[in-house]
């Protein structure tokens, strides 16, 4: 027996996704991004994204059938983010999948947007090691989970307690005169810098918890830039984005790794759009390799958000015989991981 083809649909921040696979196989990925459109306001504008979700919806779903080949009528079940994420632009996703589950008369799966994160490693390396630690790094999330089983237990070990990692670069590449989103920027300019030229502080590393913190480093950057402007010298740009990555990568790569060794877990698997970081793939690939731990990374396509991921998500619950949520599920912009999928209880 073939197994199930599920339509993903993504729409939580400012990229309208919209995957189709079949098993662990991705048969298609389409992504529409407004991020141009947010680019002079240095973030993403929540009403400006949902009215670019409407507008690319239909179009972006078209794209992925016919990148597959197949019609919509094949399509055995719907997946959708239903949270965590911005209200309205989670509506837009929300309401088209009820449209095509209703429509098509298909299974609807509500599902949670950092679990999907997690599962969509499997279109690239297989079915996911049990029990795992994730590390999920974004604009909008930085998150250390403690993955059991993601079709149906995900627990939290920890958070930012104030701006996502993403978030920091975005703001350190605005302070250094770079484009939104500032990760690529901060990437290839710490390439040519040295990461220890400015001990910039690490946060909540020496703590005990499984929190983060990015606040105080970005202010960090902010002063130590400033200093040197009101002092008339030059700022040694790739030095500051070396360094303040070196402090990003150092933070979330020793935490993960003792998460994994607080919960005797040999599996690390990092997801989200800090995670196409060069850095953080390479600091979190020395550290894991010493530490025993097998690191699973999708590549940097899979690690940004796309309806591949809520696919490859939907595909597993379908697979497992997981009930569907009810056509009157809500989007949920507070949605608690451990709601793997919505409007069940
Ligand atoms: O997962 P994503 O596409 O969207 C959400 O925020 O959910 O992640 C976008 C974030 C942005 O903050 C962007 O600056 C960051 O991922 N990012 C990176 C890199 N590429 C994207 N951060 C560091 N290094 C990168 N190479
Ligand atoms: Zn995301």
């Amino acid at each position: 027996m073939t197994a199930p083809l599920v339509l993903g649909i993504e729409t939580s921040c400012d990229e309208t996704g919209a995957g189709l696979v079949r098993g662990h196989d991705l048969l298609a990925d389409s992504v529409a991004s407004s991020v141009a459109e947010h680019a002079r306001f240095g973030g993403v504008v929540p009403e400006v994204a949902s009215r670019a979700h409407l507008e690319a919806m239909v179009a972006t779903v078209d794209r992925a059938l016919a990148a597959a080949g197949v019609k919509l009528a094949e399509v055995d079940g719907i997946a959708v983010t239903a949270g965590p994420g911005l209200a309205g632009a989670l509506l837009v996703g929300v309401c088209a999948a009820k449209a095509y589950a209703l429509a098509l008369d298909k299974p609807l799966y509500a599902v949670n947007h950092l679990a999907a994160h997690i599962a969509v490693d499997q279109l690239e390396h297989g079915p996911l090691p049990r029990p795992a630690v994730a590390l999920l790094v974004s604009g909008g999330h930085s998150s250390l989970l403690l993955v059991p089983d993601v079709a149906g237990e995900v627990l939290p070990l920890g958070a930012t307690i104030d701006d996502a990692a993403g978030e920091a670069y975005d703001k350190v590449a605005r302070l250094l005169g770079m484009p939104f989103p500032g990760g690529p920027p901060v990437d290839a300019a710490a390439r040519g810098g040295d990461g220890s030229a400015i001990a910039f502080p690490r946060g909540k590393y020496r703590d005990d918890t499984f929190d983060f913190s990015f606040s105080g480093l970005k202010t960090a950057v902010a002063r130590w830039v400033e200093t040197r402007r009101e002092a008339g010298l030059p700022v040694p740009v790739a030095d500051v984005a070396a360094s303040f990555q070196e402090a990003v990568a150092d933070v979330l790569t020793r935490k993960a790794v003792t998460a994994c060794h607080a919960h005797g877990v040999m599996n690390l698997i990092i997801g989200g759009g800090v995670a196409a970081n060069s850095r953080l793939r390479a600091l979190a690939s020395e550290r894991c390799e010493a530490a025993g731990i097998a690191l699973r990374v999708p590549r940097p396509g899979l690690c940004t958000d796309n309806g591949a991921m809520v696919a490859a998500l939907g595909a597993e619950l379908m697979a497992r015989g997981v009930t569907p949520s009810p056509l009157d599920v809500a989007a949920d912009s507070a949605l608690p991981v451990t709601e793997v999928v919505a409007g069940l209880s």
